[in-house]
């Protein structure tokens, strides 16, 4: 079984819901209390033992690439200052020389054409797929948690979780097999992406971290559109599972969809609150609002 090494995280996608902030800003950059969106996706992948990122970009994504490279002159003026903490924190999460790559998404056709996109960059080998709009908060992280049921099983992976039935046709969602005495690691026996209202074949949604093969690149060349006239990663998924074993795992951890605006203030919440340095002068903040 070959190691899991590279990540791809598409980040061509326009944040239309967050308009004016993304006019100049990609949603990706969006801050969680003192940190963008995307970093916190980035370091979910770094404690899974990822070693290589792929960023599918767009235009107007410059500053995910200077988020990721060496600040020279903010570093020089920082130690100058003798601002030793701030200079710290940006040393530390500098990532090692070559191990960031970008390619762009030309047009926007779909989530399945951006991670084709990548075919060259990741190449012959299984692959870690993050949607950075998606921020999962536990202790250990879901892509983590995940990498340890590619261990036992190989294949494929997605993340699936529970959501109330009325909101499966906002998502990809998965048929399984009961997991029996496996609990939480689910066969998956079919996948639909958004489906109508009340045609859903559970309520186990994927949720937007993925392991997949590299043979998913030659069923995306093929390019057919889907739900919404995009190309999708869900259908070229469906086609791969009849070749190969695809695992559902119910990670532990709580979702927030920074995507959506309700999504975003919560993440902010709950990481505020869980901030040592920010936790319980916040909580009070939130107290004396809430009157
Ligand atoms: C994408 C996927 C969908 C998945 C969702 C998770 O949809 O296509 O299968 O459930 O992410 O957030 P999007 O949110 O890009 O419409």
């Amino acid at each position: 079984m070959k190691p899991v090494r590279k990540a791809v995280l598409p980040v061509a996608g326009l944040g239309t819901r967050f308009l004016p902030a993304t006019k100049a800003m990609p949603k990706e950059m969006l801050t969680v209390v003192d940190r963008p969106v995307l970093q916190y996706v980035v370091d979910e992948a770094i404690e899974a033992g990822i070693e290589q990122f792929v960023f599918v970009t767009g235009r107007n994504k410059g500053v995910i690439e200077d988020h990721f490279d060496m600040a020279f002159e903010l570093e020089d003026t920082l130690e100058r200052r003798g601002k030793d903490d701030a200079l710290a924190t940006l040393k530390r999460e500098l990532p090692a020389a070559g191990t960031v790559s970008f390619t762009r998404q030309q047009a926007p056709l779909g989530l399945g054409h951006a991670v084709w996109c990548a075919r060259h960059l990741v190449g012959d080998e299984p692959f870690a797929l993050l949607l950075p709009d998606v921020i999962i908060k536990n202790e250990k992280g879901a892509l983590a948690q995940m990498m340890d049921v590619y261990g036992n099983h190989g294949g494929n992976v997605i993340a699936v979780e529970e959501v109330p039935e009325d909101q499966t046709h906002q998502y990809g969602v998965v048929e399984v097999e009961d997991a029996g005495s496996a609990g939480n690691v689910y066969s998956v026996t079919g996948m639909v992406e958004k489906p109508p209202q009340g045609s859903a074949p559970s309520n186990l949604i994927i949720t937007g971290r993925y392991i997949l093969q590299p043979s998913i690149f030659a069923l995306l060349e093929k390019q057919e559109t889907g739900a919404g006239g995009e190309i999708q990663i869900t259908d070229a998924m469906l086609r791969l599972m009849k070749d190969e074993g695809f695992k559902g795992l119910k990670f532990d951890g709580t979702t927030y969809d920074c995507g959506s605006k309700i999504g975003f203030l919560s993440a902010n919440v709950a990481y505020g609150l869980d901030r040592e340095d920010l936790g319980a002068p916040f909580r009070k903040a939130i107290a004396d609002l809430l009157g």
